[in-house]
């Protein structure tokens, strides 16, 4: 349920960039459930991407361990939990991503941060009128948003089975469909 995953994150997480993250990365997830026809799981993608970053702010030194705790105290199921946990598979934890639903998130997660760094520069600060063209640039430059590795995106790409270009016109596309949602419940 939406409303109790919305509780639980805002009990763990007060910062508004990782909340503005957390609420992105609900929306593109929900839109890719629906892209790779999983349409009737997508409010379970959209969870598991409002609550993947649940212990960041927190417990950064443990990210996707004390997740897993977290989540089992407040209810959550074990499918649930995985898919959370092995976004971080090769980084802070050993699980690998399965499900469809677990690749998109290892490869979605970091690129929207990309995408929403590109999209304060613009003159509109929005992704509506972000071409691919000019993402692929600040993709290819490694200064930008240095933080956001490009080594994950490739291999959550891979993980995929779609070219990088394929996936960041996608991201684009999610990110698009969650814009004003996502502004508006920042507001609130
Ligand atoms: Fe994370
Ligand atoms: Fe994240």
């Amino acid at each position: 349920m939406r409303e109790k995953a919305l509780e639980v994150l805002k009990k763990y997480n007060k910062e508004p960039f990782h909340l503005l993250h957390a609420l992105t990365v609900e929306g593109v997830m929900r839109y890719f459930a629906e892209e790779f026809g999983y349409k009737e799981e997508a409010d379970f993608w959209a969870e598991v991407g409002l609550l993947h970053d649940v212990d960041y702010e927190m417990y950064p030194e443990e990210h996707c361990v004390k997740a897993q705790e977290i989540l089992k105290n407040e209810g959550f199921e074990e499918k649930f939990i995985r898919a959370v946990a092995s976004h971080g598979f090769g980084i802070c934890c050993d699980i690998e991503p399965s499900h469809q639903m677990e690749k998109v998130l290892f490869a979605t997660d970091e690129l929207t941060g990309l995408i929403g760094a590109a999209a304060r520069m613009r003159p509109s600060k929005s992704v509506m009128d972000m071409e691919l063209s000019s993402l692929k640039k600040k993709y290819k430059d490694k200064k930008f948003a240095a933080g956001c590795s490009r080594e994950i995106i490739d291999k959550g790409a891979q993980m995929l089975g779609i070219s990088i270009d394929e996936l960041l016109e996608k991201t684009i596309m999610a990110m698009r469909s969650c814009e004003e949602q996502v502004t508006g419940e920042m507001q609130q």
